[in-house]
């Protein structure tokens, strides 16, 4: 068995939001969610391999997904050790019976904040799932240079609220490969050492994965590992550059997006106060 810090689990494509330089391309249009049987079969497999210490339940936006509370309890039946962090912009969390966040053991709900003008709609939609349990710990996070965070926490359920500044997006324009050096692209990465579990497949990240299944190419001749094949050396990469790295730019090319600006982050639905 392989302990890693962390992995992601993609159960949505799409999202009710478009954030220019979206690392798992939600901004393109794409749509769907990973059928729930074939969640449940990636889940089994990969589970008597690796054992993540936080397993973050990604997308898209995974509240799309309206088994969601299912598969989190799945994921707790087959890691019952892991922290459970469901990943989501919020709008859609009322999908779900607010009590039912209380039922999944060691969840963590990381909301992220991408526009500002509509903070109170999901400053609302946290009180609502806050107003169940009385005694909450508040704490501040982030330095200067890091994205903010505000977190609650008590001993059923944690919730972060986070606000980010700038993304890189992962690709040049028309979605090819920068052909950076790839430890230069690795230092500047989002996500240097989160693999992803993306249609049954481990990838060294989100845009990589995201990347190859849109495109339909591969580059650096990198493919996803299968829970058959020998994932010792998949494992023993994590956090490292590699050449798939050169995808991604480097800090002289990188195209970084204010997400503090409204004009590149669209709704693809009608908000609601
Ligand atoms: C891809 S989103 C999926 C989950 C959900 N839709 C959300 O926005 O929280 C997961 C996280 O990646 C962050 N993210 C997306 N694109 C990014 C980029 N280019 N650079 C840095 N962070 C990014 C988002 O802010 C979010 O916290
Ligand atoms: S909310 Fe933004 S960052 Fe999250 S998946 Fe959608 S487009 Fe990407």
């Amino acid at each position: 068995m392989y302990i890693v810090p962390r992995l992601d689990l993609m159960i949505a494509y799409s999202c009710n939001l478009s954030c220019v330089g979206c690392i798992s391309l939600s901004d393109l249009p794409r749509s769907g969610i990973a059928p729930t049987n074939d969640i449940f079969s990636w889940i089994d497999n990969w589970s008597k391999i690796i054992n993540p210490k936080i397993l973050s339940v990604f997308g898209g936006e995974p509240c799309i997904h309206p088994d969601l509370i299912k598969i989190c309890k799945e994921i707790q039946s087959k890691w019952p050790l892991s922290t459970i962090r469901l990943i989501t912009n919020g709008y859609l969390l009322d999908n779900f019976d607010v009590n039912d966040w209380y039922t999944i053991n060691n969840l963590e709900i990381q909301v992220s904040v991408h526009r500002k003008d509509h903070e109170k709609i999901i400053n609302q939609k946290i009180k609502n799932i806050l107003a169940c349990e009385k005694k909450w710990k508040v704490s501040l996070h982030g330095g200067k240079n890091e994205h903010k965070q505000i977190s609650w926490t008590n001993n059923k359920l944690t919730i972060y609220k986070s606000i980010f500044k700038d993304f890189v997006v992962p690709y040049k324009d028309n979605i090819v490969p920068w052909n950076s050096r790839p430890e230069d692209a690795h230092k500047i990465c989002g996500s240097p050492s989160t693999p992803i579990l993306y249609k049954g497949k481990l990838y060294k990240c989100p845009p990589v994965a995201n990347i190859i299944d849109i495109t339909n190419k591969t580059f650096c001749n990198y493919n996803g590992v299968e829970y058959t094949d020998d994932v010792n050396q998949f494992i023993n990469r994590i956090g490292k550059p590699e050449p798939v790295c050169g995808f991604c730019p480097d800090h002289t090319q990188a195209v970084i997006i204010d997400h503090s600006n409204i004009k590149n982050v669209k709704t693809k639905q009608k908000i609601f106060n």
